[in-house]
């Protein structure tokens, strides 16, 4: 059994379903790439795996406990964390002030001196309102947030965009250092620079289901397939 194991999951909104039957595995310190156009259902998915979107029915296994239908706070503690697509940081909080909430929600290694260490731009701006932070740093004040619950699975949504290519490479870095630490990642994107160089899996979304997965070698040597299902390549 796989690490995290996703069976037919079907999840939406008020009015729609979105997710028409999702399954996926990742294995412990894994990384998979989740592709697909805008609209397909990437981030409700995401959502959906932290408890932010009801479940309607299908199964979210992690490490054999299911998840499917408990509250974030509770997928949290079993160790899931979530850096949200466009970063969602609160504007008017000092980067301490956001480090201090998002710690001691589980013991580990990542302690707030352990992330300054890794994000070290970060410990310059200590002080400063997270509204005022660069793009960049924005990113990297989410990604620390996650990393201070000592997560086992990360759940990281288009982190690449709006970014610089320095800030790109140093992304791709810090997810190194995570999956160096056994942490698992499931990875949105649409830089394919990014995906590819750190994902071992490829999976690509289509309307609300996985269409087509392969391990990242393969899919980057199979330049059709990008482009019928992403419009790229
Ligand atoms: N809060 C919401 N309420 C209703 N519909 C939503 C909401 N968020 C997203 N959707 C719809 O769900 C579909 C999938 O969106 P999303 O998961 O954001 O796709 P992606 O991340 O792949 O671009 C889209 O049709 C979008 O309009
Ligand atoms: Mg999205």
């Amino acid at each position: 059994m796989s690490f995290l194991e996703v069976r037919e999951l079907v999840s939406g909104y008020d009015r729609s379903t979105v997710l028409g039957g999702v399954d996926l595995e990742l294995d412990s310190g894994g990384a998979l790439g989740l592709l697909g156009r805008n609209g397909v259902g990437k981030s409700t998915l995401v959502m959906t795996l932290m408890g932010l979107v009801p479940v309607t029915s299908g199964s979210v296994l992690l490490d054999g406990v299911e998840l499917a239908g408990r509250r974030p706070d509770v997928i949290a503690k079993a160790g899931v964390a979530l850096v949200p697509q466009g970063r969602r940081v609160w504007a008017t909080l000092t980067v301490a002030e956001h480090l201090s909430l998002a710690t001691g929600r589980r013991a580990g290694t990542w302690t707030v001196s352990a992330v300054l260490e890794l994000l070290p731009r970060l410990a310059e701006r200590r002080r400063h309102y997270a509204g005022q932070l660069s793009g960049g740093e924005q990113q990297m004040l989410a990604v620390a947030r996650a990393l201070l619950t000592n997560p086992r699975l990360v759940l990281l949504d288009e982190p690449s965009d709006g970014l610089a290519p320095a800030i790109v490479e140093q992304l791709i870095g810090v997810i190194g250092v995570m999956r160096a630490e056994g942490v698992a990642v499931l990875l949105v994107e649409q830089d394919l620079h990014l995906a590819f160089s750190v994902s071992d899996q490829i999976a690509v979304m289509e309307k609300g289901r996985i269409v087509h997965r392969a391990p990242t070698g393969e899919f980057r040597r199979d330049p059709a397939t990008a482009h019928r299902l992403l419009g790229v390549g």
